[in-house]
């Protein structure tokens, strides 16, 4: 008999990820995937276009829930999810990464008495000012499977009590779907269009609360960016909370008024890609940028205090700023005069398979 999962997605950065899945599923013939769009993101920048890139399905349902408060938000999904799952029970929800729409699925599941799987599972910030540090904790308390990146997350978990056996390091499934597409992505020479010479550039992302709702935090930000411009063309992928913020700040025209300075509307996966890949180096405050720089060797300097993926500094290119704008300043000075020198080993299951060994434990059940 088939078992169906539900594969849950709402926010721009679970798309790739799931993507993985889906593109190995025929691997799978006992397994029938069932994509569910909670529609916390819902512009086609966010959401749309990365359902087309990836090549994912239509989603089944979409519980169309848009953006409000956390509690609302969350609320939202679980009064939609219930419904759904009312009417049409899966075997397995399972819910990837830490945003609104993974919590609130999990929960419902959870108290359905369905399976909860968690693919990104055991990372820890250990701030619990940030949303997505609780939604990690409640979604990993609620799991039957446990599906680890890195091995500190099998560490964090052992510490809160899990057991062991619900817990699997399969590598990183953002990383399958990187691999997958790096050719194509290449192939656009996005930099190029934009008049940007190879490894000539900064790629740029924000979009943290702690980084973007406060003008005096954000106000910072920009100036050091406008200092970068001077070393090197800038391209900022700006967020929607972000250019809001930046707005209301007046900073937004402050920005798209200076020559070295490329403001960018949200780019699709692929753009996002192919810019990255020819980047001389991304600044971001985003979890899923200081993994695929490690990946992709590409000198990443992310604007946090922490990061709950700390393999990307022991293995891999990242450097924490937090918020010493002095350290920030010598980093770009060493990676502009080539002596930027950080591990350029592989990690360890970042090997473009982490979907299939997901799917093989999924198998058994
Ligand atoms: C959410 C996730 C965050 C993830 C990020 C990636 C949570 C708690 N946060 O944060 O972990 O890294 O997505 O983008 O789940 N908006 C639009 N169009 C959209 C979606 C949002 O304009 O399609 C605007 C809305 O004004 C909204 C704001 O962006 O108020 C923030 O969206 P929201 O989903 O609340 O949080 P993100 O900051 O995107």
């Amino acid at each position: 008999m088939n078992k169906s999962i539900d594969i849950i997605v709402g926010a721009r950065p679970n798309f790739m990820k799931v993507a993985a899945l889906f593109a190995i599923a025929d691997e799978f013939p006992s397994i029938e995937l069932r994509l569910i769009h909670t529609g916390q993101h819902y512009d086609e920048a966010m959401s749309g276009v990365f359902l087309k890139e990836l090549g994912l399905p239509e989603p089944v349902c979409n519980l169309g829930v848009g953006s409000s408060s956390h509690a609302t938000q969350t609320a939202q999904i679980m009064i939609g999810y219930e419904q759904w799952v009312n009417k049409s029970r899966p075997e397995v929800c399972l819910v990837v990464g830490d945003v609104n729409s993974s919590i609130a699925c999990a929960l419902v599941a959870a108290k359905m008495q369905i399976l909860v799987a968690h693919v990104e599972a055991g990372l820890r910030s250990f701030d619990r000012t940030m949303p997505e540090e609780l939604n990690r904790i409640v979604t990993d308390s609620l799991s039957d499977f446990l599906f680890v990146n890195e091995p500190s997350g099998i560490e964090n978990l052992i510490n809160e009590g899990v057991v062991q056996s619900k817990v699997h390091l399969v590598g990183n499934v953002m990383i399958d779907t990187l691999f997958r597409q790096l050719t194509e992505a290449k192939n656009r020479d996005k930099h190029l269009v934009l008049g940007l010479e190879p490894k000539g550039y900064a790629f740029v992302t924000l979009h943290r609360p702690s980084n973007v709702d406060d003008y005096e935090v954000l106000s910072g930000i920009v100036d050091q960016l406008i200092w970068l411009s001077n070393y090197m063309p800038v391209v900022f992928s700006v967020h929607p909370r972000t250019k809001k913020q930046l707005q209301s700040a007046n900073l937004y025209e402050k920005l798209q008024g200076l020559q070295g300075i490329h403001l960018k509307e949200p780019l699709s996966y692929m753009d996002a890609l192919s810019i990255m890949v020819s980047a001389k180096v991304v600044i971001t405050d985003s979890g899923g940028l200081q993994e695929e720089t490690s990946a992709l060797q590409i000198p990443c300097l992310t604007l946090r205090d922490n990061t709950e993926r700390p393999i990307t500094i022991d293995e891999g290119t990242n450097t924490l700023i937090a918020g010493n704008w002095a350290l920030f300043r010598k980093k770009v000075e060493e990676i502009e005069g080539g002596i930027y020198v950080k591990n350029k080993s592989k990690i360890q299951l970042w090997d473009g398979a982490a979907a299939k060994r997901i799917l093989a434990v999924l198998e058994t059940i």
